[in-house]
């Protein structure tokens, strides 16, 4: 460890190979355990808070590449297995991600999994418990899922309705880890390290991050998140004026309500001066 923190080049290598991410909890083990045990995951958070920069660390870290499925309501079982094509006057079975990741040992990551059917959801649970099969209907096959094969989920639980949570059969099938905003001090140094904004001009934005958050529930469906907080450091670091980037990233993006607008304007005067 020491060796390749003392080689700048190696540490060039290291870093462009795995993505940055700054653990705030125990997750990076509980994942390296989960995948060790071949047991799914879950991770469940605001929007903005790491979910998917931490799929990306974690699966550097193991050598295994991703196939990421945005789950939406019209999405069918075929998009996730793979359907019969025609190419040039044939038919062909192509795979669709989730058996492209069986096939190959690799981690299949869906986000925002809650919009995706109930029907389809179903298409997870051999895979999910301890058969860890996937069934292809059409070709007839039954693929055992290789040890590296891992599957990861994911939603934002704060502002879906009710209807769209997971089947209880589905959800007690992973393992699950919720996310939340960093304390200050790592918050601080994600925003620095993101933004390239310098440590004590990130702290006061960090500041007002946690301040507006405090809204949230009262006034704001969801706080200002972890990525916007990159957005307005970047801004800022690109040598935006602060109360301009402030109003661009954590003000504009939160609300469209004239009132709550002035709520939020009115946190930053109290907590910037
Ligand atoms: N722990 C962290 N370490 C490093 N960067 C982080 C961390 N948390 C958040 N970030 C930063 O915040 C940005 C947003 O994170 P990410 O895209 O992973 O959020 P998400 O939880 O997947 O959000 P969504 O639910 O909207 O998809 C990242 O691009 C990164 O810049
Ligand atoms: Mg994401």
């Amino acid at each position: 460890m020491a060796g390749v923190m003392d080689n700048p080049m190696e540490r060039t290598a290291a870093s462009a190979a795995v993505p940055f991410y700054t653990p705030t909890g125990n997750e990076v083990a509980l994942f390296e355990h989960a995948y060790r045990n071949r047991l799914p995951l879950l991770l469940k958070g605001p929007t903005g808070c790491g979910k998917t920069r931490f799929v990306s660390h974690m699966a550097a870290r193991l050598g295994r590449s991703i196939h990421t499925v945005s789950c939406h309501d019209d999405l069918t079982a075929a998009d996730l297995t793979g359907r019969y094509l025609l190419k040039g006057g044939d038919t062909v079975w192509v795979d669709g991600p989730l058996t492209r990741a069986v096939r190959e040992g690799a981690i299949c990551y869906l986000d925002e999994v809650v919009e995706a059917r109930k029907d389809v959801t179903v298409v997870l649970h051999p895979l999910t418990d301890d058969r860890r099969l996937l069934p292809l209907e059409r070709t007839g096959e039954l693929l055992d899922a290789p040890p590296e094969f891992m599957l990861v989920v994911s939603y934002n639980p704060g502002y879906q309705n009710i209807l769209k949570s997971l089947k209880p059969s589905t959800r007690q099938r992973f393992v699950a880890i919720e996310f939340g905003f960093p304390l200050p001090d790592i918050e601080t140094a994600i925003v620095t390290q993101e933004s390239g904004l310098p440590r004590e001009r990130v702290a006061p934005l960090v500041r007002l991050g946690n301040a507006l958050r405090d809204l949230k529930g009262q006034d704001l469906e969801e706080g200002v998140s972890t990525r916007l907080l990159v957005y307005c450091a970047t801004l800022i670091h690109s040598g935006m004026k602060s109360e301009e980037a402030i109003l661009a990233a954590m003000i504009e993006p939160l609300t469209d309500d004239v009132e709550v607008k002035k709520a939020l304007l009115r946190v930053v005067e109290l907590t910037l001066g």
